[in-house]
């Protein structure tokens, strides 16, 4: 019998399943070929959005079928043609296996049994699947606080005792010009400050020139500095630039330096024939971050911090309480976070369900994709290559026939933002504006592709006649 709580589903169940169902079917359904324009809020959601909390509710297959309608006019990157910064999928595995999840409300602050053991287990085949070696880990909400993770435990191991004791303004960080902001954010957090960032120059391919950091790191230690870690990045988000991993795990080991490799968006492609050459010298880091609902497809959110044990996380982040004491070790004293939900089973279900093999393709096919976009820009007299896709990103810029090429680029992403039949973003590589696609999709097609590039096309000859 089903409880009599005000909040039970009672005999609605069925229906309520039934209808979550149909909701999904005709959702997946959608997402299998692109679909002209994006429904905008209208005026009947926008005076919803804005009532007062209910006192009564209305049941759940009407507030279910309002979920629906607001998911439809929401930006979902589960579309194939959502080329926007680091895109997703949703994967299906992956939302199925989230749902399970949140109907069991486990959390992995204290040991959850099953549940803790699959965690492991993920982090270990993630670790296996990108060549990272032996593998321990946590997983997290993402690359920011997986990078914030790391680099807490990296401050601990050059700084011992600064967790408790605080810090003498003396430790410094050493990243690409072109990291991602969450490794600012989490110097700022840590107490390191941004100003201890050192940005190092960029060599000819956009990566991380080994030799200023070299010189680098030889400046600081003689004027006393502490240097707390070095994050290369396994893919940049601004062109998918990969910092030579091989060459900067000899520089921190010469200087004894933490290793940390931000892959939040690139490092799945390790594990592909085509690109695995580009992260040579992964097995040599201590720490990495590898975001598997950026380009593992699964649905947010699910970071997966790689440590090479969890020896240092247990001395950053380990607690005695009077409130935790049945377990000899509990997961929460080797993370940030306190409630953490089960966010692996979803990853997890996945490689069980398709195979680590599935996940190499679908990697494969994106890489190729953006080589043919490369290519299709080369061939199109008005598109400009802007640099050379190490990944799957592809900065290229339109060239119109009068006025600013800035102005110009920035104003097809927005109206394409606006339009919806391909969403695109802008962004500035060397000072310029430029369209910077980026295919992490297990959806995307070289139909979408091509449909991408005519729909640059018409959107620019369109602005022409406006300007
Ligand atoms: C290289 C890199 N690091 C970190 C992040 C932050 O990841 P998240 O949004 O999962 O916190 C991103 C996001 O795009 C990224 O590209």
């Amino acid at each position: 019998m089903s409880s009599s709580s005000p909040l039970s589903l009672g005999s609605e169940r069925i229906t309520a399943l039934d209808t979550a169902f149909e909701i999904l079917r005709d959702a997946w359904e959608g997402f299998d070929t692109a679909r002209p324009g994006q429904p905008q809020p209208s005026d009947r959601t926008i005076a919803l959005l804005l009532e007062e909390l209910p006192t009564t509710g209305i049941g759940v297959i009407a507030a279910l079928r309002e979920a629906e309608s607001l998911l439809d006019q929401s930006l979902a990157q589960s579309r194939p043609r959502f080329f926007g910064y680091v895109g997703s999928s949703g994967l299906e595995v992956g939302v199925l296996a989230e749902a399970l999840s949140a109907s069991h409300d486990v959390n992995l602050a204290s040991v959850a049994a099953a549940a803790t053991l699959v965690e492991q287990q993920t982090i270990r085949w993630v670790g296996e699947f990108i060549g990272f070696g032996p593998t321990s880990g946590v997983v997290t909400s993402g690359g920011m606080l997986s990078n914030l993770t790391a680099l807490a435990a990296a401050r601990e191991r050059a700084l011992p005792g600064s967790r408790r004791t605080g810090l003498d303004g003396r430790g410094t960080l050493y990243v690409s010009a072109e990291a991602h902001s969450s490794v600012d954010r989490s110097a700022e957090l840590l107490g390191l400050g941004s100003d201890s960032i050192r940005a190092i120059a960029l060599d000819g391919h956009r990566r991380m020139d080994v030799t200023a950091l070299d010189a680098s790191l030889r400046r600081d230690k003689a004027d006393g500095r502490v240097p707390i870690a070095v994050v290369a990045t396994a893919g940049t988000t601004l062109t998918g630039a990969v910092d030579p991993l091989r060459q900067i795990a000899g520089v921190c080991s010469e200087h004894g330096v933490w290793f940390h490799v931000d892959g939040a968006y690139g490092l799945p492609a390790a594990a592909t024939r085509t690109a695995a050459h580009l992260f040579d010298g992964i097995s040599l880091a201590d720490s990495a971050t590898i975001d598997a609902h950026k380009w593992l497809f699964v649905p947010k959110a699910c970071g997966i911090l790689l440590m090479r044990d969890t020896v240092a996380l247990r001395e950053t982040f380990g607690h005695t309480t009077s409130y935790m004491v049945d377990a000899e070790e509990n997961p929460v004293d080797r993370t940030l976070e306190y409630s953490r939900p089960f966010r692996s089973l979803k990853l997890w279900t996945a490689f069980r369900a398709h195979g680590a093999d599935a996940f190499r393709d679908a990697l494969e096919e994106n890489l190729r994709l953006a080589q043919l976009l490369a290519d299709l820009v080369r061939e199109t007299p008005q598109l400009e290559l802007i640099v050379e896709p190490q990944l799957s990103t592809v900065p290229f810029r339109r060239i119109p026939t009068h006025g600013s090429v800035d102005e110009h680029n920035s104003a097809i992403a927005k109206r394409m933002q606006q339009e919806g039949d391909a969403y695109i973003t802008s962004a500035v590589v060397d000072g310029m504006t430029v369209l910077r696609p980026c295919i992490t999709n297990f959806r995307t097609s070289a139909d979408d592709v091509r449909a991408l590039i005519e729909i640059v096309q018409r959107t620019g000859e369109k602005l022409e006649l406006q300007e």
